[in-house]
């Protein structure tokens, strides 16, 4: 009998067609994630769950599967599923990390892009009839090149932003939890702590997971030290920036813009004060959404997947421990 498997959405074709030659799997074909109850229905019969950012896997969802022996998320994030509960019933917890770097970089450079030169509202006021001139002093931003760029976290994608910038004549400095002398050197980057970054960055660029330690890591202290023209830019998880805080200081232009692709929560209500503002740009969680690079991490996830059941270890696992013994 094939391993049985629930994938939480529909995903790239071809990853599917891999999954199908070793397993019998069931999809939620539903647009929107799926819904807990459908879920807590199909965990039970289930050996490995396809899992996405989007859906919540904790401790009673675990308890509801039995048989469950791999959670393999799509994505390089995983704080959506709770590892520690997963690790007490050695169940593996897989992600996809490496393919989605430079993708995910390219669009928050083009976030930067966008915030400092006003792409979007130009494109708006252009749509609303506003373009009545050309104006000397009309929609002025600011410049990219020679301006600081402040990565936090200076990981995969942190690193690909410091190359991107190195092409825009930036001056690229990084705050992290440890020092990369490699990467300094070969990325002509400069570390800094935390707040001297904060206090020197023309754009500030987050790239840290979120754990803990990150959770509302920017808050309204940290936007005091920021510049008053400084542009935030966030592709990594909502809740490394405190939505309040981040409200208070663009409103009250303690910071200039920022420039978001991940919110807290997410979907962002509709009511949510954020949306009121003029000086913010959101957009729903695709920065790793190029075709190409969806399909590698779906493909990556069904890899994770099919190597956990077949008892191997997976390339990408998070808590190998439960592979001790
Ligand atoms: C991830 O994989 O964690 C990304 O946020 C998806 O865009």
């Amino acid at each position: 009998m094939k391993p049985k498997v629930y994938v939480n959405r529909l995903i790239p074709e071809e990853a599917l067609k891999k999954l199908a030659q070793s397993c019998d799997y069931r999809i939620w074909e539903g647009e929107l994630a799926v819904p807990r109850d459908v879920l807590l229905k199909e965990i039970p019969q289930i050996d490995a769950l396809l899992s996405l950012l989007s859906d919540k896997i904790d401790g009673p969802i675990m308890d509801a599967a039995p048989k469950l022996r791999v959670i393999s998320n799509m994505a390089v994030g995983f704080d959506n599923i709770d590892v520690r509960e997963a690790t007490k019933r050695k169940i593996m917890v897989c992600n996809t990390p490496g393919v989605l770097t430079e993708t995910t970089a390219d669009f928050a450079f083009a976030l930067l892009l966008a915030a400092a030169r006003r792409v979007v509202e130009g494109e708006r006021n252009v749509r609303e009839g506003k373009w009545k001139t050309w104006g000397p002093m009309i929609l002025l931003g600011h410049d990219i090149h020679h301006a600081t760029l402040g990565i936090i976290g200076l990981g995969r994608i942190g690193a690909e932003m410091a190359k991107r910038a190195k092409g825009f004549d930036m001056r690229t400095i990084y705050s992290d939890s440890v020092r990369r002398p490699e990467l300094e050197k070969s990325l002509g980057v400069e570390f800094k702590d935390l707040k001297t970054l904060l206090a020197e960055s023309d754009f500030v660029t987050i790239h840290t997971p979120l754990i803990p330690e990150t959770h509302h890591l920017i808050g309204e202290e940290r936007f005091k030290i920021m510049k008053k023209t400084a542009i935030l830019v966030n592709t990594a998880r909502g809740g490394i920036v405190d939505p309040k805080a981040l409200y208070n200081a663009l409103h009250t232009h303690q910071i200039a813009y920022a420039a978001l692709d991940v919110t807290e929560p997410e979907p962002i209500p509709l009511n949510d004060p954020l949306l009121t503002l003029d000086n913010i740009l959101i957009v729903p969680h695709i920065a790793s959404a190029s075709i190409a690079t969806r399909t590698k991490m779906a493909i990556i996830a069904v890899d994770n997947l099919l190597a956990g059941l077949k008892g191997e270890r997976p390339p990408h696992i998070v808590n190998p421990e439960v592979l001790a013994g």
